[in-house]
């Protein structure tokens, strides 16, 4: 048993959340360290779905710790209302949940910004959440913004607030964007939610530090993926925080010496939702069918998924960026009854071949795929929870994809249910889960 990252090995939306409830069985405390509720994190228990977004997804075992870390921006009002959410399904948030005193806050005037920023002329709109993630991390980086603890001074923080506001007003003024920003009431809805989170609000880097000295196992759970990681995905097309593995240490504060393994979560193809490059998108008929089998939407905002083959090159690139032990290969069944998987293998860019992701947006988009067909398979994966009950193509793919990536699949997700999953015996993967 061993401290683990498990993060997103493509765009986001891998099926993180389902893996992260599985495992979260081995583990004491399960930790969200970046990002926020633009996250969304599905998980089957039963006949009862979550969407989680702030909250780990270890809040659904009772007795676990869920630390939302340092590195997020918290909106509190998101926060309780999935806390609400949680609690009308018997879960005892309170007693599981800290919160970090250092994550940043997010206001109603950072979703307005953002609307700003997306809809001025001349710039390609990422396609954002729209839950005013980047603006709240510019007010981070800015040096400007206000964290939970100031949020909890009641001396302090309704001076700030006004004067951050203000700042906010001018800026949208100057644009002649015509919401207006209540300071007052935003004031008091906030201080009021200050209170309603402050008993779970703690020094949680103190804490996790502590626990990890106590001998305690802990999971740390990436939001979106490494290809929308800030510094090594495809900017600007990306979200704002460290998805990656790196960003966990920094988001959680814990220090990298206490990280024992980390596994990248991946599907047995690949899907982003917003703008930007895509190698390996499907278009017209095939790609529809793809969103259809996989049921392709968005857990935030509903948006249909972008759906594309598995790209063998991003894998490496982001096995390379995070240092993968393991990967964890979710959704296969969503390619049963295919006759052939084309699988996309190298890419060339303008005749040349390349075996790394390049940094200009105008290389990536100009990235032309190399496929090889792998043969499909006949019969079903859906639901197999034994690695050789699989059909002998699907073991082919998967064995394809081990060879190709180099990294092993240590297991595999055949349905959305948390035991419709395959962890393989011996794997580096059961080891670090302690299975
Ligand atoms: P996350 O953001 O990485 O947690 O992923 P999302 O929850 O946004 O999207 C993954 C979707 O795929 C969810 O609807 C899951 O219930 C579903 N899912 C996860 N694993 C599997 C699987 O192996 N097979 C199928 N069919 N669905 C899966
Ligand atoms: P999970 O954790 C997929 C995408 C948005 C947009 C870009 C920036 O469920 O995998 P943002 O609101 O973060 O500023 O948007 O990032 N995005 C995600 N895509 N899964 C996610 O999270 C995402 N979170 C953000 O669609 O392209
Ligand atoms: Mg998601």
């Amino acid at each position: 048993m061993s401290n683990i990252i498990v993060l997103g090995a493509q765009w986001g939306d891998e099926g993180k959340g389902k893996i992260v409830d599985l495992f979260s069985e081995s583990f004491d405390v399960i930790v969200r360290y970046q990002g926020g509720h633009n996250a969304g994190h599905t998980v089957y228990v039963g006949p009862r779905k979550f969407v989680l977004k702030l909250i780990p997804a270890g809040i659904l075992r009772p007795g676990k710790l869920a630390v939302i870390g340092n590195g997020l921006v918290v909106d509190p009002g998101a926060l309780m209302t999935e806390i609400a959410s949680l609690r009308a399904n018997g879960v005892e948030v309170e007693k599981q949940l800290a919160i970090s005193d250092r994550a940043h806050v997010i206001f109603p005037y950072h979703p307005l910004v953002e609307k700003l920023t997306e809809s001025r002329e001349g710039r390609t709109a990422i396609g954002t959440t729209s839950r005013g993630i980047g603006p709240a991390y510019e007010d981070k980086y800015g040096r400007r913004g206000l964290r939970v603890v100031d949020l909890l001074d009641r001396n302090f923080f309704s001076d700030a607030f006004r004067t951050l506001a203000d700042d906010k007003q001018t800026v949208l003024a100057a644009f002649h964007l015509e919401d207006r920003i209540d300071t007052g009431a935003i004031a008091a809805q906030y201080e009021e939610l200050a209170e309603l989170i402050r008993p779970m609000v703690t020094d949680t880097a103190r804490l996790l530090n502590h626990e990890i000295r106590a001998g305690k196992h802990m999971m740390f759970e990436g939001a979106q993926g490494t290809l929308l990681d800030i510094d090594h995905g495809t900017f600007p097309f990306v979200t704002s925080s460290n998805a990656s593995a790196g960003g966990a240490c920094t988001g959680a504060g814990v220090p990298p010496t206490a990280i024992d393994g980390i596994v990248g979560v991946s599907k047995a193809y690949i899907t982003r939702v917003g703008g930007g490059p895509f190698p390996t998108e499907i278009h017209g008929e095939a790609g529809e069918a793809l969103r259809k089998a996989g049921n392709e939407f968005g857990a935030v905002t509903g948006r249909p998924r972008r759906c594309g083959w598995f790209d063998v090159p991003i894998l490496k690139y982001t096995a390379a960026i995070n240092g993968f032990d393991s990967l964890v290969l979710t959704k296969l069944d969503v390619l049963d009854g295919l006759k052939e998987i084309p699988v996309c293998t190298r890419y060339k860019l303008r005749g040349e071949e390349l075996d790394w992701l390049p940094a200009s947006i105008r290389d990536v988009e100009a990235l032309e795929p190399v496929y090889e067909n792998v043969p499909g398979w006949e019969g079903i994966t859906a639901g197999i929870t034994d690695f050789e009950k699989l059909p002998n193509g699907a073991k082919r793919y998967i064995d394809f994809l081990e060879a190709e990536t180099g990294i092993e699949v240590g297991c595999v997700a055949t349905g959305p249910e948390r035991d419709e999953t395959i962890i393989r015996p011996g794997s580096k993967l059961a080891k670090l889960i302690g299975r």
